[in-house]
């Protein structure tokens, strides 16, 4: 099996089931070693998301906000923007692993492993969303990760903006998202989306310390200091780290932030 023209198949497959089950057999002959790397291939640029003709593409700032979390419709609005980055997510780690060519076998088998979990994470809120009796879809979405993924196509920025950013901003949301939760008057649905989020955030500990792995990997390769992390943060990011006072430090230091990185994102001596 050719390694890349399969995956370019599977990131563009607009089935979510179909994408899933090609990528479980493609997975599969991953780990019996029967792939084939093709040398000289050319990665596409994408124009469009594969769930473009699922979901209605706005603005973020015109993302239905989520609501009273104790109504079937504040839990779906929750659920729906959570399932929306795991099925973003799910493109993203395929991507990484399509995109950047001769690298070491286990940066392939990192990122598949990624896309793996990032599956499991969405049929888990999907199916959440059918308990409800909505679906992926059903919500407006903005495709703020898709553009991260585009707009960055060396190794080193990817590594940067897209695990060492955008994953690890996850890393500090999550929490808050769970303690609100906490607080609701217990219900079987608030129970199970709390479960759910508290495996999701165990999971993506590792999905930022692989890009950890992989950030630095590309920074010794280019023979630059790891400070260049601020530069492109710099660049994209503009405003920097959002939530300087929220930072899920003992997560961030699990995967691989440093204590005078964590400083210079909270402004302060936190470790
Ligand atoms: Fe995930
Ligand atoms: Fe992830």
């Amino acid at each position: 099996m050719s390694f890349y023209k399969e995956l370019e198949l599977i990131l563009q497959s607009k089935n979510p089931q179909e994408k899933f089950r090609l990528f479980e057999d493609f997975y599969k002959k991953f780990q019996a070693n029967e792939c084939h790397f093709e040398e000289d291939f050319i990665p596409k640029k994408f124009d469009a998301p594969s769930y473009a003709e699922i979901c209605t593409t706005v603005p973020p700032q015109q993302v239905p906000k989520r609501s009273n979390l104790t109504t079937e419709e504040g839990q779906v609005k929750l659920l729906h923007a959570v399932a929306h980055i795991e099925y973003s997510a799910i493109d993203l780690a395929l991507d990484a692993a399509y995109r950047f060519g001769g690298l070491p076998r286990e940066y392939y088998a990192d990122w598949l492993a990624v896309a793996e979990d990032e599956i499991r994470h969405f049929v888990m809120l999907e199916s959440l969303l059918h308990e409800l009796g909505s679906q992926y879809g059903a919500v407006a979405v903005h495709d703020a990760l898709f553009e991260a993924s585009q707009k960055t196509q060396t190794l080193l920025e990817r590594m940067v903006v897209v695990p060492r950013y955008l994953e690890a901003n996850g890393l500090d949301a999550t929490p808050m998202i769970l303690k609100k939760l906490k607080k609701l008057p217990k219900s079987q649905m608030i129970e199970k989306i709390i479960e759910n989020l508290e495996i999701i955030l165990d999971e993506e500990v590792d999905h930022v310390k692989k890009g950890d792995v992989w950030f630095k990997y590309a920074c010794e390769r280019e023979s630059v200091s790891e400070d260049v992390y601020f530069d492109i943060i710099a660049k994209y990011y503009p405003r920097g780290f959002l939530r300087p006072n929220d930072l899920n430090i003992d997560a961030r230091k699990e995967a691989g932030f440093s204590c005078s990185e964590l400083k210079v994102m909270a402004k302060r001596e936190v470790c």
